[in-house]
């Protein structure tokens, strides 16, 4: 059986002191090993080592919203994977649909930050996710097929293990318009076939396929409650403890 994962995106926001204290609250919470999930908070590159702080020893995960896949040198505001490493971070979001439609991001450049990651042995939560008029045009599919053969190109079956999926209708990021249970089960299971077909059934079944957008305490029992839906990538919700805990608990309900 997959592990739950619930991931927290801080985004851009907050201050030192409140992504601490926000830490420790997470931290606090935290379900232990037995309950089969796995809890991620991934806060703003300034708050990365003070939230490693304030974790400490709690079964907090901690990664980044994105990095550079270039290695350390000349290329000003970037931040490299290997300074991730270095303060000893667990995960990094890539291709996140802020970072796709806002930022311009490429599945080519999301690629390269892709293997850069893997490489550093960090695991990788990758985003996919369609348009409102992509998906109106009835292109989910196949906008979700681009982005996994573009993101993953060059990833091999035996790197699979450090990859996690987060589907993310873009429609859904922060507008309080989350995917029905069905529809988020529809695109996981079309994923997972993807899987299956460009890697191999074991790949398929083994992978964290994690729902974001607009996941709430009021929806998350019935999203993780989709067979193929195992976790959730969590933006608003998860900078208030009140929030995030009740979604943490939906997971480990949801594993039992
Ligand atoms: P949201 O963001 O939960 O605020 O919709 C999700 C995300 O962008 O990862």
């Amino acid at each position: 059986m997959r592990r739950y994962l619930v991931a927290g995106n801080w985004k851009m926001n907050g201050t030192l002191a409140s992504a601490q204290e926000l830490a420790r609250a997470v931290a606090e919470g935290v379900p232990d090993e037995s309950s089969q999930v796995d809890v991620l908070i991934c806060p703003a590159f300034p708050h990365l080592a003070g939230v490693k702080e304030a974790v400490g020893n709690a079964r907090v995960r901690v990664g980044a919203q994105n990095a550079y896949h270039e290695k350390p040198g000349a290329y000003t505001g970037e931040v490299a994977l290997e300074m991730l490493v270095d303060l000893g971070i667990d995960a990094v979001i890539l291709g996140h649909s802020e970072r796709r439609h806002v930022l311009k991001e490429t599945d080519e450049l999301i690629n390269r930050k892709v293997r850069a990651a893997l490489e550093q042995k960090l695991q990788v939560v990758l985003c996919v996710g369609e348009l409102l008029s992509e998906r109106e045009a009835s292109q989910t599919e196949a906008v979700l097929d681009r982005q996994m053969e573009g993101g993953l190109n060059g990833v091999d079956a035996s790197q699979m293990n450090q990859i996690v999926v987060a589907y993310e209708p873009v429609w859904a990021i922060g507008t309080g318009h989350t995917a029905t249970p069905d529809q988020a089960q529809a695109a996981h299971a079309h994923l997972r076939n993807w899987l299956s077909s460009r890697y191999n059934p074991a790949v398929a079944e083994g992978m964290q396929i994690l729902y974001g957008g607009s996941v709430k305490p009021d929806n998350a029992a019935e999203l993780l409650a989709q067979p193929d839906v195992d976790g959730a990538l969590v933006g608003g919700a998860s900078l208030k403890p009140e929030l995030f805990q009740p979604i943490i608990q939906a997971a480990v309900d949801a594993a039992q």
